[in-house]
């Protein structure tokens, strides 16, 4: 019970959680029912864990690694991320001034914006995009000025879109290529132009790569450190979650400036202390370890990719375009929308309860989502098939109805 003339503060109410998890609520309670429900909703690798990096958490645990750690983590694998970051991005980084290991790239975003951002601060982030970016920034009292990923302008952001964005409060521009949900992978001129324009203006660039490598049809990954002059305002956000199909092992990591990382790191002891003791040996086992079982899993996506295409291709009626990375399709379904008179979260409720098939409703991921639906292929190809078959059977009935 809260007490009368407490009320719960607006930073805390305003606070938009990650919605793809109630739909996945909402999709259980459905198969509680007996009901049948394909899962193309969930933002996760369905692969294991690759083993190796299971048995070096156990090692640990059996070494008695059940401690807390410094709070920026250990130094073997802050080692271990300068190596990877030094081979990924080809610049030097001082594992002791540069980098913090976080609990999830999640918590790596929530830091880098309470850092940043003072009260009234405008961030420049992607809409539809990941929502911890809105979220965190205006938790820090910032404003939040989305740039519009569509259909149209194939899911990308040009440097001039930016450009006219930019004012005198500006502080920050958010980036994320491969991205989340459009499947969007950004060319290396966006990428140059925009880091210009962050050098030009003074601004930081916070940008979330926890999707490379998963890139498709050859294509290459670019980041703003690749051009950054002063590398220092480019602070990367970047995970273990999504390219080891480690989600539940909960670990991260920033790269900041020298002059950025003591702050950085006194957020996250106030948050957490430190990182998982055992799970930072697990995660330099996955650096320093073989990555087939990475380039497998994005072969395998790519398979995915292309059988969601196929798919796609057959329902008269939506509209996408092919993804280049990550593992999502984002599919507009406007013209069933406006026919049925329903909004994209509304629609997707439906399709769990009336087809067994569920997706992430497009304003889950920021309003300009509205009119979308993301299909992630973090499922088996059979799934696949027979979830976008039942988006098509969907289609069908609503569209002849
Ligand atoms: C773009 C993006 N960034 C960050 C994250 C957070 O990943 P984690 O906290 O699991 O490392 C996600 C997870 O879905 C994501 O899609």
């Amino acid at each position: 019970m809260v007490v009368e003339s407490f009320s719960i503060p607006d930073r805390v109410v305003n606070l938009k959680a990650e919605a793809a998890f109630t739909v996945l609520e909402k999709a259980k309670l459905v198969e509680r029912r007996g009901v049948d429900v394909v899962h193309l909703e969930i933002g996760e690798p369905d692969f294991d864990t690759p083993q190796h990096i299971k048995d070096a958490a156990i090692e640990a645990l059996k070494k008695g690694e059940t401690h807390y750690t410094p709070t920026p983590g250990i130094p073997e694998l802050r080692e271990a991320l300068s190596e990877y970051v030094k081979n990924i991005y080809g610049i030097d980084v001082d594992w002791r001034s540069n980098i913090a290991v976080t609990v999830g790239a999640k918590q790596a975003v929530f830091a880098a914006m309470l850092t940043l951002l003072k009260e009234g601060d405008e961030v420049i982030y992607p809409n539809p995009g990941y929502p911890a970016y809105s979220s965190a920034a205006s938790y820090a009292g910032a404003k939040t000025i989305p740039y519009k990923l569509t259909i149209d302008n194939n899911f990308s952001v040009k440097p001039e879109d930016i450009s006219e964005m930019i004012t005198s409060k500006t502080k920050v521009i958010v980036l994320n290529s491969p991205h989340n949900p459009c499947g969007s992978v950004m060319s290396s001129e966006d990428v140059r132009g925009i880091v210009e324009l962050a050098e030009d203006h003074n601004l930081y660039i916070v940008s979330d790569e926890i999707y490379q490598p998963i890139l498709f049809d050859g294509l290459r990954h670019y980041s703003p450190l690749n051009y950054a002059t002063d590398t220092d305002r480019v602070i990367l956000v970047d995970g273990f979650s999504k390219r080891y199909a480690m989600t539940g092992w909960r670990i991260g990591y920033l790269v900041v400036s020298k002059d950025l990382h003591p702050y950085i790191v006194k957020v996250l002891n106030v948050m957490t202390s430190c990182p998982v003791s055992f799970v930072q040996r697990a995660a330099i086992a996955a650096l320093r370890g073989p990555q087939e079982p990475v380039y497998e899993m994005v072969k395998e996506y790519e398979k995915r990719r292309n059988v969601v295409i196929e798919e796609l291709s057959k329902i008269d009626g939506i509209r996408f375009v092919k993804p280049a990375g990550a593992f999502y399709a984002f599919i507009d379904i406007s013209n069933i929308l406006r026919k049925i008179n329903k909004t994209s979260e509304e629609f997707v409720l439906d399709l769990i309860e009336k087809y067994g098939v569920a997706f992430l409703h497009g304003t889950a991921m920021g309003e300009y989502g509205e009119g979308y639906i993301r299909i992630s292929f973090a499922n088996s190809i059979d799934n696949i098939r027979k979830g976008i078959r039942r988006l098509g059977q969907a289609v069908k009935e609503v569209m002849t109805e």
